[in-house]
């Protein structure tokens, strides 16, 4: 995908990953980036960094996309690139967490990636041009112990964005691709550190990296026509193990989940 003049629009923009890779976009030669997100003060912020517009909405429905898109497209025309990025990490919990929540964490993750293509699609798909780009997570290759509603609803990113690639992206002339980090810091992870006693026991299965080298991957992955962008290598290997023994694969997970569990119990019993 050619980024030089492109029209990029970068959802959870006012931190973390969306933030660096707004400024990776630009720095890329966009000739508009819009920054949306639910943080108005913090898409502005960003959006004044890129010379781009900062979109205050939240994603969590398909009118607040309907609202972005109407937007962008009055500010710089029809949209090349649209980076569907932001997402929650959801409650810690299984089953039992509330519908509610689970809904919540559904819209975010997983429908705010299929309401950008019903907007975006028929048009990229006219023009022969264009490209959705959605955020998973290597959560959504593998798991992510603890958090259920977060590796469930990568899962179905995932598979979101597989789907689309297999049905719209065979010489339609519009690309697809599902971007897998593991740990970034960023203001997702940091909150998930402090709330959480066992997360850096889950977080020290890889690396973390910056948000501005997440975001160089996946606008080298965008611009490459890469689908599946990785930008830690060893979320590959992970994949690999999984897919060539599940069973063991599965057993580790419960070993690690059993690591975890004693982390969790020792914190709450020191207070
Ligand atoms: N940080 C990591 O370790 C990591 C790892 C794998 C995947 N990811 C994924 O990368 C993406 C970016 O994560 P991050 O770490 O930069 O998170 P972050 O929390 O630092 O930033 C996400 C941004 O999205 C915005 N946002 C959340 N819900 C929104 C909504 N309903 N409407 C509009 N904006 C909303 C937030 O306000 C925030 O500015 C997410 O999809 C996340 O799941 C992150």
């Amino acid at each position: 995908m050619e980024l030089e003049e492109a029209h990029v629009v970068v959802t959870g923009g006012a931190a973390g990953i969306g933030a660096a890779a707004a400024r990776a976009f630009a720095g890329a030669g966009a000739r508009g980036v819009v920054v949306a997100d639910r943080d108005g003060a913090g898409a502005a912020a960003t959006a004044r960094e890129v010379g781009g517009l900062g979109v205050e909405v939240d994603l969590g429905s398909e009118a607040g996309v309907a609202t972005l898109v109407t937007r962008a497209e009055a500010e710089y025309g029809p949209v090349d690139v649209f980076c569907s990025n932001a997402g929650i990490a959801g409650p810690y919990g299984g089953p039992e967490v509330s519908d509610e929540s689970w809904q919540l964490t559904w819209n975010v993750n997983v429908m705010a990636h299929i309401w950008a293509a019903r907007l975006l699609l028929p048009g990229m798909l006219g023009r022969r041009h264009g490209h959705l780009s959605s955020t998973a997570s290597a959560a959504g290759l593998l798991a992510n112990p603890g958090l259920m509603p977060y590796s469930v609803t990568k899962h179905a990113a995932v598979a979101v964005a597989e789907w689309l690639a297999i049905t719209y992206g065979g010489g339609s002339g519009v690309g697809f691709s599902c971007f897998c980090p593991q740990g970034v810091a960023t203001p997702m992870l940091e909150t998930w550190r402090r709330e959480d006693p066992s997360s850096r026991l889950a977080s020290a299965s890889g690396e973390t990296i910056s948000a501005e080298q997440a975001a160089a991957a996946l606008v080298a992955g965008i611009a490459a026509d890469r689908f599946l962008i990785l930008s830690h290598p060893e979320v590959r290997t992970y994949q690999e193990r999984k897919v060539a023994d599940p069973e063991r694969w599965l057993a580790g997970m419960q070993r690690f989940q059993a690591e975890i569990d004693r982390a969790r119990a020792e914190a709450e019993s020191a207070g």
